[in-house]
């Protein structure tokens, strides 16, 4: 895959794997080159930061629309207000508020996830409130032969209810949003593989994470947990890992076919992100 930048912009990668600064991009009015490029540079980087950038949420909306078809805010969260059901408000005052502070990928537990998340930075804590992000497939490539093997042959659940389960019962609209065509009314547990194939890459990565998945298919609870424990552990190394200091403005855009996240909950003062994501397709696996 060839790194390039888009036209006009300088790309600062942020480490010897993965994740991205972009610079001189103004992402409200970028042009189908400069689009096609950042999609490409998504896919080689994983993670991309555009700095200073200060979108409003309908241009936030309108960059995500150029760079794919957008799902609705979440499939339960309700959206931030009438005028964009496509935007979810991540905000530490909001009484239903749930802390990302546990590995996860976003929304893996419906049949098809999110390709990509855009994450903006409204207002942040004085300090901490970062995210750090993890890269699936150098964890995948850095596994030895016979783990990697066992892995691609597997299956695994992950379940919604673990963390929105709640939410979706006794939040205050009872019914979650459309996804997949359908009003989200309850959370059934769907299977993906453990190593996905990256549909554009043809890279395989791990496709497992620690908030949604609840077991590997076909082996009792006990193997389950040592293999998800191995992987998760992998996962998570610090080489595997970036981090971002957030500042007011910064835009972030990350592939979910090929990254896991958290947001460290080391912070107090109020801390409000603004989210939106693109329609992904359905995870497969080494043996289709
Ligand atoms: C998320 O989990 O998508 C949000 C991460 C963050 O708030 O930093």
């Amino acid at each position: 895959m060839t790194l390039t930048a888009p036209a006009a912009s300088t790309l600062e990668p942020l480490g010897p794997s993965f994740g991205a600064e972009v610079h001189g991009l103004d992402l409200a009015a970028i042009d189908d080159g400069q689009v096609a490029a950042l999609r490409q540079a998504l896919v080689a980087h994983k993670v991309l930061f555009f700095p200073g950038q200060d979108l409003t949420d309908d241009e936030q909306v309108e960059f995500g629309r150029r760079l794919g078809q957008l799902t609705a805010a979440h499939p339960v969260a309700a959206p931030l207000d009438a005028a964009h059901p496509e935007v979810y408000s991540i905000d530490s005052a909001d009484p239903d508020f749930s802390f990302s502070d546990v590995w996860h990928t976003d929304v893996t537990f419906m049949e098809h996830p999110p390709l990509a998340s855009i994450l903006r930075a409204v207002e942040l804590p004085p300090t901490g409130g970062d995210t750090s992000w993890a890269d699936s497939q150098l964890a995948y490539e850095s596994l030895s032969a016979p783990v990697q093997r066992l892995v691609d042959s597997l299956d695994a659940v992950h379940d919604g209810n673990r963390e929105w389960g709640h939410h979706l019962k006794h939040g205050r609209r009872g019914q979650g949003n459309e996804w997949d065509g359908k009003t989200v009314t309850e959370l059934t547990p769907v299977v993906h593989p453990v190593v996905r194939v990256h549909p554009e890459s043809g890279r395989k990565g791990l496709f497992v994470n620690p908030g949604f998945t609840s077991h590997i298919v076909g082996v009792s609870e006990a193997e389950s947990r040592g293999i998800l424990d191995l992987l998760y552990a992998h996962l998570t190394k610090p080489e595997n890992t970036v981090r971002h200091r957030w500042h007011v403005g910064d835009l972030g855009v990350w592939d979910n076919r090929s990254t896991l996240h958290y947001a460290n909950r080391d912070y107090t003062a109020q801390r409000v992100m603004r989210r939106i994501t693109l329609a992904g397709d359905r995870p497969w696996g080494p043996a289709r």
